[in-house]
């Protein structure tokens, strides 16, 4: 059963030659079936955190520790890691012109398994996951993300989280720019992936809404680039309606969406 330790972990990033520290701190433990929500407002630096786990090179980690089963994730590169079984699906996933989709997703599977899926088995895996979330096959021949809208590029991150199962998967804003038929899709998915028991979820979130979708085990208060509280789902039906002000100083609307 895995486990993801963030210890005491500070980040930055350097924007016109100015260095900037974005996370001063964040301690985090995720467990194999546990899901947490990571909420707080806009810019508390909750993509920072997701990226540094990811090993995005923009992101220094200046100090602390990130640790899957133990191992140092911040001496692995960024496709070890992957292989290791973490996974980001990504605020703004990007466009890879040129790159089926289908290529995309065997190669990605390919890494992460250690060998080739078998063909035929694996024609049907896709298609299966790609009907359960309500994706048109002709999906699987186009390029990686390019002019897909919002809710489709969202919806293709699920997709490739449950063909990897990896062991610890870190959803950025998934639920950013859908509307409730594609939430209720996209929940179903990250549910089903969830439904092992064995998954470790990082659900990164500005809005209440996907929680009632997605049961949260813990909620975290994330602002000024570090979690400033931690509670149970109660938490989020009390940052639902008094917002973040309490944390923040400044008065932003409600969280509710
Ligand atoms: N690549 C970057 N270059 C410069 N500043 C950045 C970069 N990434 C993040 N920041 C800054 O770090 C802060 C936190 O950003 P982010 O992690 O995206 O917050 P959140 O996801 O909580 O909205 C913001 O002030 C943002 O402008
Ligand atoms: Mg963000």
């Amino acid at each position: 059963m895995a486990t993801l330790e963030i210890k005491d972990l500070h980040v930055s990033v350097t924007a016109d030659e100015v260095e900037k520290e974005i996370l001063s701190g964040v301690n985090l433990t995720i467990n194999a079936g546990e899901t947490h929500a990571i909420m707080g407002p806009n810019g508390s630096g909750k993509s920072t955190l997701s990226y540094a786990i990811a090993g995005h090179p923009k992101y220094t980690v200046t100090s602390g520790q990130i640790l899957l089963d133990g191992e140092d994730v911040l001496e692995m590169s960024v496709d070890e890691r992957a292989r290791a079984g973490l996974f980001l699906a990504m605020q703004y996933p990007v466009e890879v012109p040129g790159v089926s989709m289908s290529n995309f997703l065997r190669t990605a599977a390919t890494a992460v398994r250690g060998e080739a899926p078998k063909l035929r088995t694996w024609v049907k895996e896709v298609k299966t996951a790609m009907s359960d979330l309500d994706i048109d096959p002709a999906f699987a021949e186009r390029s990686v993300n390019e002019g897909f809208s919002g809710g489709e590029k969202k919806r293709h991150e699920i997709l490739q989280l449950g063909l990897l199962q990896p062991k610890i998967a870190i959803l950025d804003e998934t639920d950013s720019g859908l509307d409730v038929d594609a939430l209720r899709v996209v929940s179903e998915g990250v549910n089903r992936y969830r439904a092992s028991g064995e998954a470790g979820v990082m659900l990164i979130t500005h809005y209440t809404r996907i929680l009632n979708y997605i049961k949260p085990d813990f909620v975290h208060v994330f602002a000024g680039g570090k979690i400033v509280e931690s509670g149970g789902p109660e938490l989020a039906d009390q940052l639902e309606s008094e917002g973040y002000v309490r944390f923040t100083g400044k008065r932003e609307e409600a969280v509710a969406q």
